[in-house]
């Protein structure tokens, strides 16, 4: 079993050791060590002393199983439970890669987006372009419009109230709550699922495809072979077009970043489908106000638009950061404070491919990765001339993080050792 570190767990098990440890035994010598007892009251006191026993013996049993439900034992497949050695997390490092850096700046974002306020010019440009593209003719309109002085039209007003409660749905789940592994089934297989017109089942599939974009793609031909997967995830919309033979032309669900959205809901009926307009899409939101595109284009998607839950964002979070914190400590032996600054701190974050990953994990009995790893003859991305990585990702990090899925799944932290990371591998 993986260990499963919540907020405060490593103290509170610490503090349920000392008194398992302390305080039974201690009681167990007290009573062993009465000699000065008469015999008879010793007799008389044996009932007593039996059901004291009991009550200490009961204690230690249910201290164990505490202590081994928030340290570890390892339950093999025939149902045999063993101690194994665990991996031994830095308490440091979790206490480090659970701050969310960037937390204070998205609430303040989140509640100035549901009171109206679009404030900054950027946010003012993404409205505009939102009206432009959405037959607002803000020609007819002073210039200065902006969305809450049009709520009189009544469907920017229902655009509008959409928007808020989606946002506000989506920011409600902002907590770290690794069992939200076990739901990826019923919030995003089951949708797809009936989309495609499949039975409705909890069964994950039993193979998936996760096409990353590195240029390494293009040295093999997996085409068929990702094909041959049941379920095929592509990423952030990259291109298969003359490129089939390298990475297959089955796509079961694309997964994107909102910044891909953003981009798409410019154009006219938000089109921005390489896979085909019936391919589900799924999302994990960069930035608030990029619900104003989901909620535009939700309406008229003609696939599922599906968002990732924030309890699943927060998990891949602190997974990634915790790898980057931890090579970066042990490779430049510096303090964890030196790792924001040198990562772009609240600005840092996991990449599409990553997630994509752990989605795999929730909805597969097994994954093969292709196109993620980089070589020096291998392009940036296969579909681009993009040159050089951008910089808020850790790539080596989650290279890392891959590592370990494939070798030693136990070692990852901040799952729930509830969830049985099904078996992956990568090609090259
Ligand atoms: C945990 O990591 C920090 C930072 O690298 C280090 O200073 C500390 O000694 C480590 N603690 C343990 C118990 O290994
Ligand atoms: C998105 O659209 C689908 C289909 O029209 C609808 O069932 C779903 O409720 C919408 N989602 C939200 C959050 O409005």
């Amino acid at each position: 079993m993986r260990a499963f570190v919540k907020n405060g767990d490593v103290s509170d098990s610490r503090h349920l050791v000392k008194f398992c440890c302390f305080v039974a035994p201690n009681l167990a010598t007290v009573l062993e060590r009465s000699p000065d007892f008469p015999a008879s009251m010793k007799r008389s006191l044996r009932p007593l002393f039996s059901l004291l026993v009991l009550a200490v013996i009961v204690t230690i049993l249910s201290c164990r199983t505490a202590v081994r439900r928030s340290f570890g034992a390892f339950q093999l497949e025939n149902g045999v439970s063993m101690k194994l050695a665990l991996p031994v997390f830095n308490s440091t490092l979790l206490k480090n890669a659970a701050i969310d850096m960037g937390e204070a700046h998205v609430k303040q974002e989140v509640e100035q987006l549901l009171e109206g306020n679009f404030g900054s010019a950027a946010r003012g440009r993404s409205i505009s372009s939102w009206q432009r593209s959405h037959q607002f003719d803000i020609r007819s309109r002073p210039s200065s419009s902006r969305i809450p002085a049009q709520l009189r039209s009544p469907r920017y007003y229902r655009l509008w109230s959409e928007f808020r409660k989606v946002l506000r749905d989506w920011f409600r789940n902002k907590r770290y709550q690794p069992e939200i592994m076990s739901e990826l089934i019923k919030q995003v297989k089951r949708p797809v699922d009936r989309h495609y017109g499949l039975a409705d089942s909890d069964r994950p599939y039993a193979s998936c495809a996760v096409v990353g974009n590195s240029g390494i793609l293009l040295k093999a031909e997996y085409g068929e072979f990702i094909d041959s997967h049941e379920f095929v995830i592509r990423l952030n919309n990259a291109r298969i077009e003359g490129f089939q033979r390298n990475v297959g032309s089955k796509t079961s669900i694309s997964f994107v970043n909102s910044n891909i959205l953003h981009l798409c809901a410019r154009r006219n009926g938000c089109f921005c489908h390489p896979y085909g307009e019936k391919v589900p899409v799924i999302m994990y939101i960069c930035q608030p106000v990029h619900f104003l595109d989901y909620t535009l284009c939700n309406s008229s998607h003609k696939a599922p638009l599906l968002v990732t839950d924030l309890r699943f964002d927060v998990l891949c979070a602190r997974i990634v950061k915790y790898y980057s914190m931890k090579s970066f400590l042990d490779e430049t032996g510096k303090s964890p404070e030196e790792w924001a600054p040198a990562h772009d701190g609240s600005l840092f974050h996991y990449s599409s491919g990553m997630q994509a990953v752990m989605l795999a994990l929730g909805i597969c009995d097994k994954v093969s990765m292709f196109g993620f790893g980089k070589s020096v003859q291998a392009k940036h991305h296969y579909h681009t001339n993009q040159k050089a990585e951008l910089h808020l990702h850790d790539y080596e990090a989650e290279y890392a993080f891959y590592n370990d899925l494939i070798e030693r799944p136990r070692v990852i932290p901040f799952l729930s050792d509830k969830f049985k990371v099904p078996p992956v591998a990568i090609y090259y």
